[in-house]
């Protein structure tokens, strides 16, 4: 049937923003960076066992959240560029089905599939893509976190996919790959805190802190012993 055949014949593309961008998915035959627009990216993913995190300190990984719902929340960070960057893939055609059914069992834990217009950044045609979203009616969707503790929670959840520190790591950095303007504040910040805290310079930070209050109560005593003695 012709429909069947057109079926047959389209291609197949990928849109990656979270860990597709650094572990490409099998037998694809074309990777193009670029961006999609309309959301919002953010470590709002809950990961279940089978991924990074155990079943009782599931890690966190990044979804995308429409922007006009995201407008309706209130979040620690601000929303950032309306273009959303990563890698979109062409599956070569012979191995399209045997890659689906890979994706639906790596991706599928409270992700759901939707289609999104593609920029390629050499500006050459959209295309349409097939991404993975987990929606806020996921149960592992978490909503707006505080910062610190999503990265103290990031820096703490290891699982058989491997530590959560190294997702977060990678996808910073392979973000900054993609194209001079493809950073994202809200990875970049996760990742400055989570640097922060594996090297104990937020202890530093709070210890200096207590240093600076404990010269600030000496210089007060002494103020008092001075007025007590008239000095
Ligand atoms: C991504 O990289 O786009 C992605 C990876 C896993 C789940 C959902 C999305």
């Amino acid at each position: 049937m012709a429909s069947d055949r057109l079926q047959g014949e389209a291609e197949f593309w990928l849109f990656g923003y979270g860990s597709l961008i650094f572990k490409p998915p099998p037998h694809f035959d074309r990777r193009v960076p670029g961006y999609v627009t309309g959301y919002v990216r953010r470590f709002w993913q809950t990961l279940s066992q089978d991924h990074r995190g155990t079943p009782t300190a599931p890690g966190r990984v990044v979804t995308l959240i429409e922007r006009s719902f995201y407008e309706t929340l209130t979040d620690h960070h601000p929303p950032g560029s309306d273009r959303i960057w990563g890698t979109a893939y062409r599956i070569q055609a012979a191995r399209v089905a045997e890659v689906r059914e890979y994706l639906d069992i790596r991706e599928i834990n409270g992700y759901t599939i939707h289609y999104t217009d593609f920029h390629p950044a050499d500006e050459s045609s959209v295309i349409k893509t097939l991404v993975y979203i987990g929606t806020p009616d996921n149960d592992q969707f978490t909503g707006p976190q505080d910062p610190q503790k999503l990265a103290e929670h990031i820096y703490r959840s290891k699982g058989p996919s491997g530590p959560n520190k190294d997702y977060l790591l990678s996808l910073e950095a392979a973000l900054d790959g993609l194209s001079p303007e493809s950073g994202d504040g809200h990875v970049k910040d996760l990742a400055n805190r989570l640097r922060r805290i594996e090297t104990g310079s937020d202890t530093v930070i709070s210890r200096e802190a207590i240093e600076h209050e404990l010269q600030k109560v000496g210089s007060t005593d002494e103020q008092e012993e001075t007025e007590k003695h008239g000095f």
